[in-house]
């Protein structure tokens, strides 16, 4: 028998609201909604982003009053430029798409597009998820594949999922949000084979805004830039979708000849309100070495050093996120099968040095990055930050196991000696932080399902986990 017509019509409607929740693309004008979002930028503003297929981009309706927004970048596929990868395993990036944005007013009670709600950030923000190295990895030089389909090998989707069920006020990405950086090799295609790579949309989609989609559409973001997304890898998409400043043409990461420019970013600092604030610090291009006297790195990252104490003044209390970490350590294995625990980024921590010999100003409390393919947690008595890793959302683990407790020579900067420190290797997962005073945060680390596995505390520049090393599944 035939569908009755009032049936069959709310049965497609039915049906484009759970495209809509799958995926975050829905229907447009003439096109398709690949993705609405929003980012937090400088004092914490509120902007709109729309990825679309239309020719036209979105209104913008805030409490009622729609306005157009306006285009931050056109679609369209930039010439080839040089990439990290050899040239036969790079490929130019399409953006066959069109990234509007507009700016939300800060009393705006209620703000959609397109018909659908965007989140917007409390007065007061006391609910942070923190996530970190989420993109399924496909490195041909390492030989390196994740299987992407598989949830158990590449969970990034099951945790933005348990991510949102905790309800965040906002989420903090401590950066490389892309990995699937060359072509499934040819010996590994029962792993990877049809997926999407390089750094165009379609890669960006299938490795980020997809799996993301729960929590974009729940929270508005802080995001990191990680070394991923440095000009000669995916910077290109991250200039368009996620930097929070005005896309100039020399920051399009399109034209190596910019990408002095490309590579930085003016660091911000976004109010929780209260007397905390997150200040957000792009040192996508740091080296696994100090920088020599002549590399224009060592000069870009000093100003921005001297920018980030001058932001910290603003409020008694900073959280300093920035991808790669300070005051952590890695664990790698000799080729002679000797476990060997390395220090923190040599870089950052020479240049930290030559703005501050305490490396951090007071008021700069808790230090959250990634990079590092584990969960960490490091206190140093108060002399420095608490340093936090959670580069374990979704990208192939670091399985050298850190040991339970650091040995003399082990420290992650000379004199900072740990007086707690706590790890979970091979797990993957997210962190929640709940605020719980000025200074004072409760966190939790959360298995890739949402189980929590470690409990911690933080306090001003102290903190604490219950679990020295965590070990399950
Ligand atoms: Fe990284």
């Amino acid at each position: 028998m035939p569908m009755a017509p009032w049936i069959s019509r709310a049965a497609a409607i039915v049906s484009l609201v759970f495209t809509s929740f799958g995926t975050g693309a829905h229907a447009q004008n003439g096109g398709q909604l690949i993705a609405s979002y929003v980012v937090l930028g400088p004092d914490g503003h509120a902007i709109a982003r729309a990825i679309t297929t239309a020719e036209a981009c979105p209104a913008l309706t805030v409490d009622g009053k729609a306005s157009a927004m306006s285009v931050r970048s056109a679609a369209g596929t930039a010439p080839q430029r040089p990439t990290a990868s050899k040239p036969e395993l790079s490929k130019r990036s399409a953006f066959a798409a069109t990234t509007c944005e507009a700016a939300i007013p800060p009393a705006a009670k209620r703000a959609e597009i397109a018909g659908a709600a965007l989140p917007l950030p409390p007065r007061i923000i006391k609910r942070i998820v923190v996530i970190g190295d989420t993109g399924c990895r496909i490195k041909a030089a390492d030989n390196a594949v994740q299987d992407c389909d598989d949830p158990g090998a590449y969970p990034f989707a099951s945790i933005t999922a348990a991510a949102a069920a905790w309800k965040p006020d906002i989420v903090l990405h401590v950066g490389d949000y892309l990995y699937r950086e060359n072509p499934c090799p040819d010996d590994k295609t029962a792993l990877c084979g049809g997926t999407k790579w390089g750094y165009g949309l379609d890669a960006w989609q299938a490795d980020f805004l997809t799996p993301a989609a729960p929590l974009l559409k729940d929270a508005p973001w802080v995001m990191v830039r990680g070394n991923h997304e440095t000009c000669d890898r995916a910077g290109q998409g991250w200039r368009r979708f996620f930097d929070v400043y005005d896309l100039t043409p020399d920051r399009t990461c399109d034209d190596p000849a910019h990408d002095m420019a490309g590579n930085f970013t003016e660091p911000f600092a976004v109010p929780l309100g209260e007397g905390a604030q997150i200040i957000v610090w792009d040192t996508a291009s740091a080296a696994n070495k100090p920088f020599k006297a002549d590399d224009p790195r060592a000069a870009a990252y000093l100003q921005t050093v001297q920018r980030i104490f001058a932001l910290a003044k603003q409020q008694p209390h900073t959280i300093l996120t920035n991808h790669h970490p300070v005051l952590a350590v890695t664990a790698k294995m000799t080729k002679d099968g000797k476990r060997e625990v390395a220090p923190g980024n040599p870089s950052l921590q020479a240049v930290l040095a030559e703005a501050n010999p305490a490396f951090y100003p007071a008021g700069i409390d808790l230090l959250l990055s990634g990079h590092i393919h584990v969960l960490e947690q490091l206190s140093f008595g108060g002399k420095y930050p608490s340093q936090f890793v959670t580069g374990f959302s979704g990208t192939q683990e670091d399985i050298v196991p850190l040991p339970e407790s650091l040995s003399d020579g082990d420290d992650p900067a000379p004199g900072a000696t740990p007086d707690a420190f706590s790890s979970w290797v091979d797990g993957f997962g997210f962190m929640t932080l709940e605020r719980t005073g000025t200074a004072d945060w409760k966190a939790e680390i959360h298995d890739k399902m949402g189980k929590v596995v470690n409990r911690c505390t933080i306090k001003g520049r102290l903190s604490h986990c219950d679990i020295k090393q965590v070990h399950v599944g």
